[in-house]
């Protein structure tokens, strides 16, 4: 069952647990609608995910870790619906996960090799830290879209890739095929009308991700006119 936009965690306002982050504002504060800031400018003129191959240790710890999510929720949601949530999975829980992964790999392909359900045990192991961003749409009786709740978990989790990158660590959004594995689902104690939007993978990259093909504004963009 899905649950109701009524449903609400008590909302409390924690002090920042670092310097370089403001306090959350009080409810119905006036923001500054446009922050000239060169620093984000060039974070996403040059931002780059690193490949999971070449992520490694350290991750981030408990407190950016709370930032980084913190930040990454002030995300554009349709009548704040809050229509996602997220598994932080490190530590000794990544090899749960991947058992998890293995157990839904048999599953889908009986007759996988014992070398590929040893690849899939290791699949967690590859970052420190795991974020996984589920999409988990409410039913709303003003009628937002699901559509539109499914977008803001996408923001949500481009949110968290872009907090976590100004903070210093390195990452990258995947799916992979466990993603959509109702068996994976189950076992992260999914509901029927959730999905994952993605495993953000976060930790320290181990060598520089190149630059990769960027589209062409002007054959992406065109302007109307009617
Ligand atoms: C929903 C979604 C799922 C993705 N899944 C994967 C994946 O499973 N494996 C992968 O290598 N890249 C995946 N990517 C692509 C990477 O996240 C990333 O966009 C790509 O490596 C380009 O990096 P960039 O962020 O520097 O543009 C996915 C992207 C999105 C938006």
């Amino acid at each position: 069952m899905m649950a109701t936009a009524t449903r609400r965690a008590k909302r409390t306002r924690p002090m920042p647990i670092r310097p370089d982050l403001p306090p959350e504002p009080e409810f119905g504060t006036p923001l500054d609608a446009a922050h000239a800031s060169p620093d984000t400018l060039r974070l996403l003129a040059l931002r780059r995910s690193t490949p999971v191959k070449v992520l490694a240790d350290p991750g981030p710890s408990a407190d950016d870790l709370d930032a980084i999510l913190r930040v990454g929720m002030r995300v554009p949601d349709h009548r704040k619906l809050e229509p996602w949530r997220v598994l932080i999975v490190e530590g000794e829980a990544r090899l749960k996960l991947g058992d998890i992964f293995a157990a839904a790999r048999r599953l889908r392909d009986p007759d996988v090799s014992d070398d590929r359900l040893a690849e899939e045990m290791q699949l967690p192991l590859r970052a420190p830290v795991i974020l996984c961003v589920i999409s988990s749409p409410v039913h709303d009786p003003k009628k937002t879209p699901i559509w539109e709740q499914q977008l803001s978990a996408g923001a949500l989790c481009q949110n968290i890739l872009i907090a976590s990158q100004a903070m210093g660590w390195a990452g990258v959004w995947i799916t992979e095929d466990a993603a959509f594995d109702s068996h994976v689902h189950a076992a992260l104690g999914m509901h029927g009308h959730e999905q994952v939007a993605g495993f953000i993978y976060l930790g320290t990259a181990k060598e520089k991700p190149a630059e990769r093909q960027r589209p062409v504004v002007s054959t992406k963009a065109t302007r109307w006119t009617g």
